[in-house]
């Protein structure tokens, strides 16, 4: 295991000497996106740029991209790739983005795909981008989605079932009650998986068939998950 795999391991803060660039996290809803982002923050200190959090947070707000995408999300469905790539747009503008970033749920589908490498392309100084695919079994998701607790102020993510709190119902860094999203219901998690099925699965295929690919079995500890993210990103990078 590298050096810097076994600091993820112990959850310090990271040596790690790799400049990431920009990282893509795929899957499917409950795969650990959110929670391998946080986890590469912390070694990379590369910002996690999350389409579901950002939506999330236009809609908490009321701005005319989260009311029209309230709707859309609470169905399950995905939000039009131009409001979204508009979105990612002005994200990217942010100076913290300079040695790369995590783009956590996005691209989404193929057209964002394309978009995406054709921004990059006409950057003459951008590395190319490492997707890294997370896999896990649809029961397990199910598990993970209906049990995912979140902390509403510092966003930290829990499971009920599998990473709870140490309080029932209270985060254990902020004190803060614990808010369940609107979309982790069962009904919505099936046409989420529906959505990701018909116009995310493609988006996997894209990258794989680039290469820079990896793929990850999700179904591990959080810090063995994020160790074997961080070998195949190294490699990549070399
Ligand atoms: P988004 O917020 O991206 O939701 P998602 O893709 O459905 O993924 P989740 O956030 O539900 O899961 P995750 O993979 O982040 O898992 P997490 O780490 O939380 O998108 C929501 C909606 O916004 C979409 O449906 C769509 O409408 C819209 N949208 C977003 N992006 C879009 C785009 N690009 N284009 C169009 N529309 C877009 O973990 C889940 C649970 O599992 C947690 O409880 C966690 O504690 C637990 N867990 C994680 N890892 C482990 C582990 N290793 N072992 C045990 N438990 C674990
Ligand atoms: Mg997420």
């Amino acid at each position: 295991m590298s050096s810097s795999a076994s600091t993820v391991e112990s959850g310090r803060a990271a040596d790690s000497k790799t400049v990431p660039g920009p990282i893509l996290l795929l899957g499917a809803p409950g795969v650990g996106k959110g929670t391998q982002a946080k986890e590469l923050v912390k070694l990379w200190g590369i910002p996690q740029i999350s389409t579901g959090d950002l939506l999330r947070a236009n809609v908490s707000q009321g701005t005319s991209l989260g009311q029209v995408a309230k709707e859309i999300m609470g169905r399950g469905e995905l939000v039009p790739d131009s409001l979204v790539n508009e979105m990612v747009a002005v994200r990217l503008q942010q100076p913290d983005t300079a040695n790369g970033y995590i783009l956590d749920g996005f691209p989404r589908t193929l057209g964002q795909a394309g978009w995406l490498d054709g921004r990059l392309a006409a950057q003459a100084k951008s590395m190319p981008v490492i997707a890294v695919s997370i896999q896990v079994d649809y029961n397990q998701l199910l598990r993970r989605i209906t049990g995912r607790r979140s902390c509403p102020v510092c966003q930290t993510i829990y499971n009920v079932h599998m990473n709870p709190p140490k309080r029932d119902g209270v985060c254990d860094v902020e004190g803060a009650a614990l808010v369940q999203r609107a979309d982790d219901t069962e009904e919505v998690f099936k046409e989420r998986m529906r959505a990701y099925e018909a116009l995310t699965a493609p988006v996997v295929e894209h990258y794989r068939a680039l290469g820079r690919f990896a793929e990850v079995d999700g179904d591990r500890p959080i810090a063995a998950i994020a160790a074997g993210i961080v070998a195949a990103v190294e490699r990549m990078r070399q």
